[in-house]
């Protein structure tokens, strides 16, 4: 995969040659460029931005470099196949970044992100961009950052690490919260490693029964208990038809029950967690 990045902070960038997504550099599997937007402005400041039209405060990142820069970036030329480069805009007013737009995007050779400062980019960057390659506005979440630059790293890795080959062990994501599949929209339940005791906290002794179902078992309680309570929207969006006899028995205890014939559950009333 092709990874290109226009921005004003280059060195924000530089944690793209550390752990997984710089092994990957280094393997080849990945191929990262780093591009200074300074380097298609034309005057002595090298300008970048402009006062808003219609007012207000903060500024707006001008149309001339980006164009510039993502035309040359464009022309340099990547064989991206059939699919061409898909442009990643990371903005606080954007869709969700989810697992499955992180999927998405890792089957996509190509991706060029515009990180951007201040108040964004100008509206028409985006739309002459758009004649010409999916453009997606990702937000990572309900915060506003100071600029583009730290979405673009989390994105590059949680994409990075799907990867064919990045991820030494392919079945690490299978249990990974938010991947399809049986835990689909469960987070995943706690994990623990040696010694079997520390400081008087001991494992829970079922982890160490060499009975593989139950094993699961247990996984699943914990990661319904763990949903519960830190993210009940995801129980909600659940369907029921994929919940067994003892998903139903656990989610009861925790105090939820399915709506009179309908796919939801909800919390009731008065049952501790
Ligand atoms: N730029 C500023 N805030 C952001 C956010 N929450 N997500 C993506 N890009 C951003």
């Amino acid at each position: 995969m092709r990874l290109d990045v226009v921005t004003i902070f280059p060195e924000y960038l530089e944690p793209l040659n550390v752990s997984l997504v710089g092994k990957a550099r280094a393997r080849g599997q990945l191929d990262v460029h780093v591009h200074d937007l300074r380097q298609w402005t034309h005057d002595r400041h090298n300008t970048v931005d402009d006062t808003p039209y219609g007012g207000g405060p903060g500024m707006v990142m001008k149309t001339g470099p980006w164009g510039e820069a993502l035309d040359q970036t464009l022309a340099d030329g990547y064989d991206a196949g059939a699919h061409g480069p898909v442009l990643v805009v990371p903005t606080p007013s954007g869709r969700p970044f989810t697992q499955e737009l992180a999927v998405e995007l890792s089957e996509r050779p190509w991706l060029i992100f515009t990180p951007a400062r201040y108040e964004g980019i100008d509206r028409r960057v985006m739309d002459e961009y758009a004649t010409r390659m999916p453009v997606y506005e990702v937000s990572i979440g309900d915060y506003v950052l100071a600029g583009g630059e730290a979405a673009v790293l989390v994105i590059t890795e949680a994409v990075a690490r799907l990867l064919p080959g990045v991820l030494g062990n392919a079945e690490s994501h299978r249990d990974d919260s938010f991947a399809p599949g049986a835990m689909a929209n469960l987070l995943e339940g706690p994990v623990y490693t040696k010694p079997p005791e520390w400081r008087g906290h001991a494992i829970p002794d079922v982890l160490v029964s060499g009975h593989h179902g139950k094993i699961a078992r247990w996984r699943r309680d914990e990661a319904f208990r763990r949903t519960a309570a830190h993210r009940p929207d995801l129980i909600e969006r659940c369907d029921p038809a994929a919940f067994d006899k003892k998903d139903r028995e656990t989610l009861s205890i925790l105090g939820w029950a399915p709506e009179p014939g309908g796919r939801f559950w909800r919390r009731v009333e008065g049952v501790e967690e």
